[in-house]
């Protein structure tokens, strides 16, 4: 799509308008309300963290969700302060990040993991899957971890090359997965969204 089409089809793009009306910080806060209403993430969870949580549309979705209980927000860019949601800057790939993660909830798993990360894109679509999928390995492997056992991970994923892999990968992990595009994600986007529930033992 050319620039100019591409900037007409955001203008155009109802949930744009819509977010920017009711002043959400992202579009993407949508797909959260649809996997929401679709799946009921959010039903007795009182830890969480958001993964990828800049510019923090889904940090104020679950915050209004969870009035009490601990938020923690990752993303590798700063995120403006929301108040109750405890926001760490780092990698999910890195370790320590990790482990800071943990301490911030005394040591304690969470309930859910909601995760929108995407890298930024460098244009060739090979290296860009390549990247994302390392990146999203290390939250599949932070969710085994991180996760009680009753817990949900909810992420997004890209089909295309690393795709069938990462749901192998997926089904070994958890007993109980489904794959839902919302209706605010764009047809032509390769994103769709993994709901994946109960750790296997
Ligand atoms: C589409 S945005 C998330 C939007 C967010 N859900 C919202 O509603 O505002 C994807 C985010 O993933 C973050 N990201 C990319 N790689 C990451 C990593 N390794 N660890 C943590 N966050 C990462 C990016 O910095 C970016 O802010």
């Amino acid at each position: 799509m050319s620039n100019r089409h591409w900037r007409k089809s955001q203008s155009e793009d109802f949930f744009v308008k819509d977010s920017k009306l009711r002043g959400y910080r992202s579009r993407s806060v949508y797909k959260l309300l649809e996997i929401d209403e679709k799946f009921k993430i959010f039903k007795h969870v009182k830890s969480l963290v958001d993964i990828g949580s800049t510019p923090g549309g889904w940090s104020e979705y679950a915050r209004n969700k969870i009035r009490s209980g601990n938020l923690l927000a990752l993303d590798i860019n700063l995120m403006d302060p929301i108040e109750g949601v405890t926001f760490i800057q780092g990698s999910i790939e890195d370790k320590e990040i990790q482990d800071l993660i943990f301490e911030k909830n005394n040591g304690n798993k969470f309930d859910l993991l909601i995760s929108d990360m995407s890298p930024n894109k460098t244009g060739n679509k090979v290296s860009d899957q390549f990247k994302f999928y390392n990146i999203a390995d290390s939250i599949l492997e932070f969710s085994q971890i991180g996760l009680i056992s009753k817990g949900t991970l909810v992420m997004k994923v890209f089909i295309g090359h690393g795709f069938e892999e990462f749901k192998s990968e997926l089904k070994e992990n958890f007993e109980r997965i489904n794959y839902f595009k919302p209706k605010s994600s764009r047809k032509e986007s390769r994103e769709i969204y993994v709901i994946a529930k109960n750790i296997r033992v």
